[in-house]
């Protein structure tokens, strides 16, 4: 399996980077600050070692050299120095040491001002920093070693952990803001995504503000344009097919006529009723033009109550049907919405499930992740799985209600999904497994 280590968003992918890119810096910039302290501090402390070991020196190298014992019991010791004498320089445990420790000592002993005379004949370091101890030998021109050690205390890379700490709190700071400022600059991305969805479901969504940087602005009118000019061809589309319709119900009445005056008894009857579903499937076509250009207002409405009038109306329409008609769900629920559009739609969906299904029951269920849904369940025959999605184009009809009494012409479900989506919404068919099938609609709440 592969290891999906590179995220897919674009924040994301660029805070990835970002946030590595800040890491490597601080930690260069660390190391560099650690290296150079310790470069100071080891120059410092080599200093400050010699110059005590000079102090000493000075004291007691100008005596000869039977009194250096006494001369050296005398003077005071720097703390942490110890000195001995000897005949021979300083030897092991510690290691010679030709680290740039032991040319400090050298410089630093060469700077001290001292006649010629006193200066010492030779000089061993041995030990260093690694050892944590160092040992150097002076040789005194009265032929006597001094050997003198001392402990090197550790280098500390760090002022204090309250440098560290400040250091952490930088870096945490950097990388939030630089999370915030990728959070900022990828929201114009988000923002175009969800709009051209939007115009997806809906061709009347409202256009993108055209503001914020340079190139977010061209984007957004260039979107603007594109939704414009969709919305043109939508538009354009739907006109052509109401004028076709509406220029088609003259012959078709004139047809009419006409058929009245035939012979044949039983061909007149047909050719009537073939004329009188032409008409209503131009009138059905006329009223989807109608709905697809509406311009009703937005208004506050009880969908509770809404419901309940469609299930009344429905009752009304079709009497023999009213006791199978039910409602559950809180009894008041404002929504936003254009009324009678919505009505149509609700009103779509519980004809079919009364027409083909017998029984409507409607439950409203409030608002969860700020969608609210509406069950339009029924119990007759269902509809075929492949079938689904194909009922909400115009004009599908599935087989078994072809050419059938209860028959309309099959505009009713795309008429619902189109007002549904209007308004952020949408409509699904689905088989209950109990039988029957079941419409869910979605509203933003
Ligand atoms: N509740 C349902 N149960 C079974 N079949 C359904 C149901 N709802 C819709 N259908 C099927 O989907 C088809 C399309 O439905 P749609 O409402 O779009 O058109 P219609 O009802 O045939 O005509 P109208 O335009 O008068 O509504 C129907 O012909 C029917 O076959
Ligand atoms: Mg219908």
């Amino acid at each position: 399996m592969k290891l999906r280590l590179w995220p897919r968003s674009l924040a994301a992918r660029t805070a990835t980077v970002l946030l590595i890119g800040l890491v490597i810096v601080q930690g260069a910039g660390l190391t560099i600050h650690a290296l150079d302290r310790l470069d100071l501090q080891r120059f410092a402390q080599m200093r400050e070692i010699t110059m005590r070991m000079m102090g000493v020196y000075r004291a007691v190298a100008p005596v000869p050299a039977e009194e250096t014992e006494r001369k050296l019991s005398e003077i005071w010791l720097p703390p942490g120095l110890t000195a001995t004498l000897s005949p021979n320089p300083p030897t092991a445990p510690l290691p010679i040491d030709s680290s740039p420790a032991e040319r400090l000592v050298r410089v630093n002993l060469n700077m001290v001002p001292m006649p010629a005379i006193l200066r010492p004949q030779e000089i061993r370091v041995l030990g260093g920093p690694q050892e944590r101890r160092m040992v150097v030998g002076l040789h005194m021109p009265n032929g006597v070693w001094l050997n003198i050690a001392a402990p090197i205390a550790p280098l500390r890379p760090w002022h204090s952990p309250g440098f560290l700490t400040a250091f952490l709190g930088m870096t945490v700071a950097a990388a939030l803001l630089t999370l915030w400022a990728v959070r900022r600059l990828t929201l114009p991305v988000r923002t175009l995504a969800a709009a051209a969805e939007a115009l997806g479901r809906d061709v009347n969504a409202p256009p993108l503000p055209e503001a914020g940087p340079l190139e977010v602005a061209t984007a957004a009118a260039a979107f603007n344009t594109m939704a414009a000019r969709i919305r043109r061809f939508v538009q354009d589309r739907t006109e052509m097919l109401t004028a076709i319709g509406h220029d088609l119900r003259t012959p078709i009445t004139r047809l009419k006529l006409r058929a009245e005056f035939m012979e044949d008894e039983e061909l007149r009857r047909k050719m009537l009723a073939d004329l009188d579903e032409l008409e209503s499937m131009v009138s059905a076509t006329l009223a989807f033009g109608r709905d697809a250009s509406t311009t009703e207002p937005v208004s506050a409405i009880d969908l509770a109550e809404l419901l309940r009038t469609v299930l009344d109306e429905a009752g009304d329409a079709r009497p023999e049907a009213a006791d199978r008609l039910s409602f559950s769900g809180p009894p008041h629920l404002t929504v936003r919405v254009r009324p009678l559009s919505l009505k149509r739609a609700l009103s779509n969906l519980v004809t079919n499930a009364l027409t083909y299904g017998a029984s409507a029951t409607v439950r409203l269920i409030p608002a969860s992740q700020g969608m609210l849904r509406i069950e339009i369940e029924d119990d007759g025959p269902g509809i075929p799985a492949s079938d689904l999605d194909r009922v909400f184009e115009p004009f599908y009809r599935v087989e078994a209600s072809r050419n059938n009494e209860t028959g309309g012409v099959g505009l009713g479900l795309p008429i619902a999904r189109n007002i549904l989506r209007a308004h952020g919404g949408d409509v699904t068919l689905a088989n209950r497994p109990t039988g029957g099938a079941r419409a869910v609609v979605t509203l933003p709440a």
